[in-house]
């Protein structure tokens, strides 16, 4: 009898682990991707992932549908481990009706979401869909809602990430949005709001799906997305290298590496910075001289590469870092850079993870189309992130910190805890040449030569103001430090601030210029 009810058990559970059947798998491979279930097997640690609602179907009966029924209704849903630590996950399953997202398919998400909040693990979606589905109407609907209420309701909670390994279309795209980081596909994968098909309607522009919503795009023109790969495979191994620097919740701290601290000098880190003060120089080769070796992970590396931000590890402990990038507009903040670096302070700030900022900062990028594109609220969105962030923050001036651009990055005024600067640091109003021509207009231009008086004025105003012992002298600097020295005080630093207790005034919540 036993036996009879275990075969039967066996024949339902061969059938869900079929999906859609062989042909649509086959189907699946033809097209560059990886099933549902082998994307979890290659994401989590072998043998730990738990399948929950594997028999879960559809309700619907309209158009023929009561003759198609596929256990899990095109979604794998569970938890399992990722280097011995617990997460939640849901993998669309192209191969059931496309991934599409029916009532019961979106209830299986809205569980393991559920559990992953009560029970404090991250969240990974992975996401293969042809969006809702179209048999069912605003059952769909409701069941996309139902997810994004649970995406904002476990914002700044448990991590939440999703992988974009197939379509995401319409307003499907929202529920990764509300997420914490998103990782696309090259060539596989898609987001839009509206398809070509629509986008030819309304504006007569011709695109094709990647153009207008593959990886390479959302990474460096939208900024929706903050990692590509090239395939299935390297998403999944990207995916894994991020979960490694995040902490289980907002309770948790990120995972420690043993270090055995030794020296931590620097060497021949005083030329570092060129002699002309206008020349570049590569911002990230200084993040991986005073993180621990090969501990940097950048996010955003093609969106507003003005600024670098990342998470890597010092002594064994992860920071994140937000960083101006000399080699690209100077570093100057922009629309975009600061958007950039306000979203990751934020996650920073939300999972306990201490915060390094390097500055070489010449000013806000000026024109039209900054100013156009409001450059005023997005640069306080950088402004507001940093200042109410309560996690240990610490800055190194290199060189630049001109203008409200010195404000906004992480100064003391905003709540900044340690702030070092190096002998090259320009702590200033503005530029040198600039400040000159304005407060001695009049004299350069009555004097016989105005441009040797401003180059004699320009060097005046230098000396006296282009450097960090004002800013010292004041307290606003609470070191001037030799570069070589720069890991060593950092390290101490940190480790001073590991207890820090810092709370807000009592209130709702805040409102970021959003
Ligand atoms: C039901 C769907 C489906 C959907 C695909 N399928 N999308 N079934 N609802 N939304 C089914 C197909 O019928 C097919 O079934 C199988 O999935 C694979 O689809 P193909 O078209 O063969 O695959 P492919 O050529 O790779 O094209 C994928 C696709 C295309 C680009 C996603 O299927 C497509 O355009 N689908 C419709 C997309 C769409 O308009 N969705 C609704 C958007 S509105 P068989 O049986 O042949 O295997 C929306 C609103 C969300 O999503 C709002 C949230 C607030």
């Amino acid at each position: 009898m036993m036996k009879k009810k275990i075969e039967q058990l066996q024949e339902k559970k061969a059938k869900a682990l079929l999906g859609g059947g062989q042909s649509r798998i086959d189907s699946q491979h033809q097209k560059k991707k990886l099933t549902a279930r082998e994307r979890i097997e290659l994401l989590v640690d072998p043998g730990s992932f738990e399948e929950l609602g594997m028999l879960v179907t559809h309700r619907t009966s309209d158009f023929g549908m009561a003759d198609q029924i596929f256990y899990g209704d095109g979604v794998v849903t569970g938890y399992g481990k990722v280097d011995g630590r617990l997460v939640y996950i849901f993998s669309q399953d192209f191969t059931v009706f496309g991934g599409s997202l029916s009532e019961t398919h979106a209830e299986k998400i809205c569980k393991i979401m559920d559990l992953a909040m009560k029970n404090g693990a991250p969240v990974i979606g992975l996401n293969d869909s042809g969006g809702a589905r179209i048999q069912e109407g605003v059952r769909s609907l409701g069941g996309y809602a139902d997810i994004f209420y649970r995406n904002a309701r476990a914002s700044g909670v448990v991590p939440q990430i999703s992988a974009i390994m197939g379509p995401c279309a319409g307003g499907a795209v929202y529920s990764p949005a509300m997420t914490d980081f998103i990782l696309m596909v090259e060539e596989t994968s898609y987001m839009f709001v509206t398809g070509p098909n629509v986008v030819k309607t309304v504006t007569n522009e011709e695109v094709s799906s990647e153009g207008l919503g593959g990886a390479m795009v959302h990474a460096s023109k939208s900024g929706v997305t903050h990692l590509t790969a090239i395939n299935d495979v390297e998403c999944l191994q990207k995916l894994k290298t991020l979960l490694s620097y995040l902490p289980q919740n907002c309770e948790d701290k990120a995972p420690s590496l043993e270090w055995k601290i030794g020296s931590e000098m620097l060497s021949g880190m005083s030329d570092f910075i060129p002699e002309n003060a206008n020349q570049p120089y590569d911002m990230k080769e200084l993040i991986h001289a005073i993180l621990d070796p090969k501990s940097f992970f950048e996010i955003h590396p093609d969106f507003a590469e003005n600024m670098v931000v990342g998470f890597g590890r010092l002594a064994g402990k992860v920071i994140g870092i937000v960083a101006n990038q000399p080699m690209v507009l100077a570093g100057c903040l922009d629309v975009n850079s600061s958007k950039k670096a306000a979203r990751f302070v934020r996650f920073c700030d939300c999972f306990n993870i201490p915060l390094l900022v390097l500055e070489d900062v010449p000013g806000f990028l000026p024109g039209t189309d900054q100013e156009w594109n409001a450059i005023i609220s997005n640069g306080a969105k950088l402004l507001y992130a940093f200042s109410e962030a309560s996690v240990p923050r610490i800055t190194v001036i290199t060189r630049k910190a001109y203008g409200g651009a010195y404000d906004v990055m992480n100064s003391k005024h905003i709540g900044a805890d340690f702030n070092f600067a190096w002998p090259s640091a320009e702590i200033a109003v503005m530029g040198a040449r600039g400040a000159s021509e304005i407060i001695f207009k009049k004299e350069i231009d009555a004097s016989v030569d105005p441009a040797a008086t401003t180059a004699e004025k320009e060097k005046d105003y230098a000396e006296k103001f282009a450097n960090p012992y004002i800013a010292a002298e004041r307290g606003f600097i609470d070191e001037v430090i030799h570069p070589d020295e720069t890991r060593r005080k950092l390290i101490r630093a940190f480790s001073s601030l590991e207890n820090k207790v810092d709370n807000l005034p009592r209130r709702k919540h805040g409102n970021i210029p959003m």
